[in-house]
């Protein structure tokens, strides 16, 4: 009888397990770990390898240019206007895409990567992908994203052409529509991966003050910059605007007019507006997003599921709940979703916030 109850307890939990679509370890790497896949054991050096020589252990500038670098090489793709989406051509093919405009400042994470590129023999398609995802482990917050490997080398149609990565003069129309030709991401899609403007700065839209940060809390993933775009701009954080900035509502921080024009349009509002202190929502579909994002000219079919090799996600801390910067009040906020009211939040104590650059590497 109690083997009865033993036997059926055990096919119970081996069903709950392929039911959930978590397949039992089937390798041991080197170091301990289970992963699903043998081949997924290779990434582990690279991992115990980028976290603190890469990154410092840290959500700062190095991490932050990690994550904008894998929408950068990904979004080169179009089916009809060419380039190979996530294939590292921006690295292999870097004399030709470092030319383009909106790949401005990039030169600096590809020269951060290339000698772990080297170091540890992986695509720089792969490995590109892989330190977005381990970047977003080092930032509180942050969606653990997932991972997939065997990217080959980019051939034709690498390099991708010009003027398929959004420019932040771009209108809104342009980009939803370039962003639904590369992967038929949705309007709430391209809001979701807008989350990585909340760690993240502009070193090259006003070069006179590099690492000025999206919002104001440039080293946790929160919801803040979905509160502070939506905040009335009244200042410029230089002495004088860049292409594609317009006025931001606190000291020290700059606003993207692409951004401010998401927070704002009729298509995209409520979908900005929703995500403004609900960060399970942002978590949640900014991981799927990210995920197509990452995979982006590539059949996933071809792929090797290595997602067992990234950290677990840290938490946000309980401190960090969603807030407006001090000196501001919700009346700042401007309505734009039609359907339904900006939820309320309070403002921090003190002088007005002014936010401090982010640290270059
Ligand atoms: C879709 C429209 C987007 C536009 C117009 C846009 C535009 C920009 C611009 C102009 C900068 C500042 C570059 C500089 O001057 O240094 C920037 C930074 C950044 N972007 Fe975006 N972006 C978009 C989407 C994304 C997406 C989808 C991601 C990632 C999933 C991303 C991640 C980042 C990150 C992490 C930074 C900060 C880089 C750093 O601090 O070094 N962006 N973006």
């Amino acid at each position: 009888m109690f083997f009865k109850h033993l036997a059926a307890a055990l096919v119970s939990l081996a069903t709950l397990r392929v039911v959930s679509g978590t397949p039992y370890p089937r390798a041991t790497c080197a170091g301990g770990q289970q992963v699903a896949n043998e081949a997924c054991c290779a990434w582990f050096p690279v991992l115990e390898d980028i976290v603190p020589n890469l990154f410092d252990n840290e959500c700062g500038d190095d991490a932050h240019g990690a994550l904008r670098l894998s929408f950068h090489d990904a979004i080169g793709f179009s089916p009809t206007g060419g380039g190979g989406g996530a294939d590292g051509s921006v690295i292999v093919f870097q004399d030709t895409e470092l030319q383009f405009p909106a790949n401005a400042g990039l030169d600096d994470p590809i020269g951060d990567e290339a000698p772990f590129i080297a170091k540890h023999n992986v695509t720089p398609g792969d490995f590109i992908q892989f330190a977005a995802a381990v970047s977003l482990t080092l930032c509180p917050g942050a969606p653990r994203v997932g991972f997939m490997m065997g990217r080959p080398m980019p051939t034709e149609p690498s390099p991708a052409p010009d003027g398929l990565v959004p420019e932040p003069f771009d209108s809104v129309q342009k980009i939803l529509a370039r962003m639904h030709d590369a992967a038929g991401f949705s309007p709430t899609d391209v809001v979701a991966l807008l989350a990585s403007h909340s760690v993240a700065g502009a070193d090259t839209i006003d070069p006179t003050i590099p690492g000025t940060p999206f919002d104001s809390t440039p080293s946790v993933f929160d919801t803040q910059v979905f509160i502070e775009v939506q905040l009335r701009g009244t200042l410029f954080p230089g002495s004088e605007p860049g292409q594609g900035e317009v006025q931001s509502a606190v000291h020290g921080e700059m606003r993207l007019q692409s951004d401010h024009l998401m927070a704002r349009d009729p298509e995209t509002n409520c979908a900005w507006q929703s995500f403004a202190g609900n960060l399970p929502a942002v978590q949640s579909a900014f991981t799927s997003a990210f995920n197509r994002m990452s995979v982006i000219g590539h059949n996933p079919a071809d792929l090797i599921d290595c997602s067992d090799v990234i950290p677990g996600a840290l938490p946000l801390p309980r401190n960090a709940g969603p807030h407006l910067p001090a000196g501001q009040t919700q009346s700042d906020i401007e309505q734009a979703c039609a359907t339904k009211a900006f939820p309320t939040f309070t403002a921090q104590p003190g002088p007005a916030t002014t936010v401090p650059a982010i640290p270059q590497a």
